[in-house]
């Protein structure tokens, strides 16, 4: 979704600042690009449609090369086709300032009309401009009070916010800027003043980072940044110091990010989860979520969106296995509309890799509300839904780049599973021996996993994929604890290859989707040494017998026996099964898409990072 950044020096070009910010955001998802500077004397914009290398060619003319102080910023279209006209930044009032904007102002059109029978003439159809000539107009009434004026202008503002400007002041240019909603994050580094709508844009200039609270406005110059809350008062917020080195946001000699992370997935699991396992004990450390806290816990309502999603639903699994405590799952989009219940005693439990995903956040702000404390698992320190939230798991995946989620929904699923031995140990409902047979099979996950990513591993998962890349659909099945990878299987193949598939519980086949099988389906089966596994044989049969071609992927060797095409995986106990059974589908997907020729870590319409709705 769309991105910010800003950047103000004392008498230092920022341009280049500027676009490496933005294309450390291109990740995200955009369509347009566009920067503004103040060049000391008048405020320039050059924005243009399409990848950033478009924008860059326009910026070779040298106009915007000296100027100190800038915005920049990558749009996603929401209101208005992608277009140059539509890119931000937005200039108003004549040229007094430039502006940009993440998120949704909902009452546009009646400001637009209102602005309009004032003379003001509008150059794109996007609600963000209304904005900037609103903001223009406070400005005019208050010139001397760019604050007030920005803070007069929200007032009137319906939806949800981070938007910069650029202006100038009394004492020379500076950047304004405002939260409600999509977040933003301000540092400074060595050589100046820092803002973006992700901390990743942040990091080659400072690991000390201020994430603004809704409602938090600020005013960037070169030598520093001031913070005010809602209510106008200055505020201090206490930097955030990020482990995360901005290095591995690169691609280094990898073709293409999701395959990097793909393969970072052994190293993801110990970081997350070796630290936190006491075998001898048999149980897990996880600060905030002692036995006291957990005893209490009668219900776990889990919100997500997309693959974390599906990674909650394996926690479902292994939570009412483990622990014997009932839990229901939703998408948080559907959750948040549908008036829900709550029963007493219940956990809110969100699973999100970046802690900004607006219907998760909205679906846990209910629960609150509705008297639920709840949990977070999330890969970004500092994020709004680890701010938001009673207790937090911080998975350690480190920075994901590649718009299809892999190693981050593995450190959840292993978060996941951590809190379902803490949760069964709390509740008295899982002895120490199992929990020790456990976190020993989770030890040896990581070498487990590193067989299933050695070169020829993948090669011969590239020649699988090429022999199905042609199939006319695909249906990813799988039981029990294997069924929510059937689902992640599924959507990775529909989110980088553009070719349908589905994924469903093997036992529903026969109500409806075995229509589909013919000769160009692949049914991929997902399977694991279960007590369910003879099930999953027969469903294979079935398969067969009406002349589908089946892929089996799994450890359980007499449904590889049945199957057309196989991908054995190591034996792992069956709650720990997913985490392996995952990574050949992620592969299966990667080289599909690498065979159709698609743009796999920036797949089309998708975005890393869902702010709005
Ligand atoms: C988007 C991304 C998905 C992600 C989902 C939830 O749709 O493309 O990869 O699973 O959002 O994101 P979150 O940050 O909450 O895990």
């Amino acid at each position: 979704m769309c991105g910010i950044v800003g950047a103000i020096r004392q008498g230092e070009p920022v341009l280049s600042a500027l676009v490496e910010g933005l294309r450390v955001l291109e990740y995200r998802g955009y369509d347009s690009a566009g920067i503004a500077v103040h060049t000391g004397q008048e405020i320039l914009v050059r924005k243009k449609q399409g990848r950033l290398a478009n924008l860059e060619g326009i910026l070779e003319d040298g106009a915007l090369a000296g100027a100190s102080a800038g915005i920049g910023h990558t749009r996603w279209a929401t209101h208005g086709a992608p277009s140059d006209l539509n890119a931000h930044p937005h200039m108003a009032g004549g040229g007094a300032l430039a502006m940009v904007h993440n998120g949704i102002i909902e009452n546009h059109q009646s400001l637009r009309q209102e602005l309009a029978a004032k003379g003001i003439k509008f150059v794109s159809q996007t609600d963000s401009e209304v904005l900037g000539h609103l903001i223009a107009e406070e400005l005019t009434a208050a010139p001397d009070e760019p604050l007030a004026a920005l803070r007069a202008a929200l007032a009137r503002v319906e939806g949800y916010y981070a938007v910069a400007l650029l202006l100038d002041t009394d004492t020379g240019p500076a950047i304004l800027c405002a939260r409600q909603g999509p977040p933003l994050v301000v540092a400074q580094g060595p050589g100046g003043t820092y803002l973006g709508s992700d901390l990743l844009a942040l990091l080659p200039h400072s690991s000390d980072v201020v994430f603004l609270e809704d409602g938090d406005m600020g005013i960037l110059t070169a030598g520093g940044y001031a913070l005010f809350d809602a209510a106008g008062n200055s505020v201090e917020r206490v930097p955030e110091a990020i482990d995360w080195d901005p290095k591995e946001a690169n691609k280094g000699p990898w073709p293409h990010h999701m395959l990097k992370e793909i393969h970072e997935q052994p190293d993801v699991l110990a970081r997350t989860v070796f630290d936190r396992m006491d075998e001898e004990a048999g149980d897990v450390i996880l600060p905030g979520l002692e036995d006291d806290a957990l005893r209490q816990v009668e219900r776990i309502q889990v919100v997500a969106c997309g693959t974390a999603l599906h990674a909650g639903l394996v926690t479902r699994y292994a939570i009412e296995e483990l622990a014997r405590v009932p839990v229901d799952v939703d998408f948080a989009s559907e959750f948040r509309y549908r008036g829900p219940v709550l029963a007493k005693n219940t956990l809110a439990l969100a699973l999100t890799q970046s802690g900004e995903t607006a219907d998760t956040l909205a679906a846990t702000r209910l629960c609150q509300k509705l008297g639920a404390r709840v949990l977070a698992i999330c890969n970004v320190q500092g994020a709004s839904q680890v701010r938001e939230a009673d207790a937090a798991i911080l998975t350690h995946a480190g920075p994901e780049i590649g718009v299809a989620s892999t190693k981050a929904f593995t450190a959840q699923v292993a978060a996941g599973i951590l809190f379902a031995i803490r949760l069964g140990r709390a509740k008295g409902n899982l002895s120490v021996e199992r929990a020790r047979e456990l976190l020993q099979g989770m030890r040896g996950l990581r070498s487990q996993m590193e067989q299933l990513l050695t070169q020829s591993k993948c090669e011969e998962m590239r020649s699988v994929a090429r022999r199905h890349a042609a199939a006319k659909g695909f249906l990813f099945i799988g039981r029990g604890i294997n069924y929510p990878i059937a689902l992640e299987g599924a959507l990775k193949l529909k989110e980088i290859s553009y070719v349908h598939a589905e994924g469903y519980a093997a036992g529903e086949m026969k109500h409806g989707p075995i229509a589909l099988i013919d000769p160009g389906m692949t049914i991929v089966c997902v399977n694991a040494q279960s007590p369910l596994a003879d099930k999953m044989r027969s469903n294979v049969e079935q398969v067969q017998a009406r002349g589908g071609v089946v892929l089996s992927v799994g450890s359980d060797q007499a449904t590889h026996d049945l199957a057309r095409d196989v991908c054995p995986v190591p034996t792992a106990l069956e709650i720990l099964s997913p985490l392996l059974n995952v990574i050949p589908l992620q592969l299966f997907s990667y080289y599909i898409a690498e065979q159709r020729g698609c743009d796999i870590d920036k797949p089309r319409n998708l975005a890393k990072s869902v702010t709005v709705e």
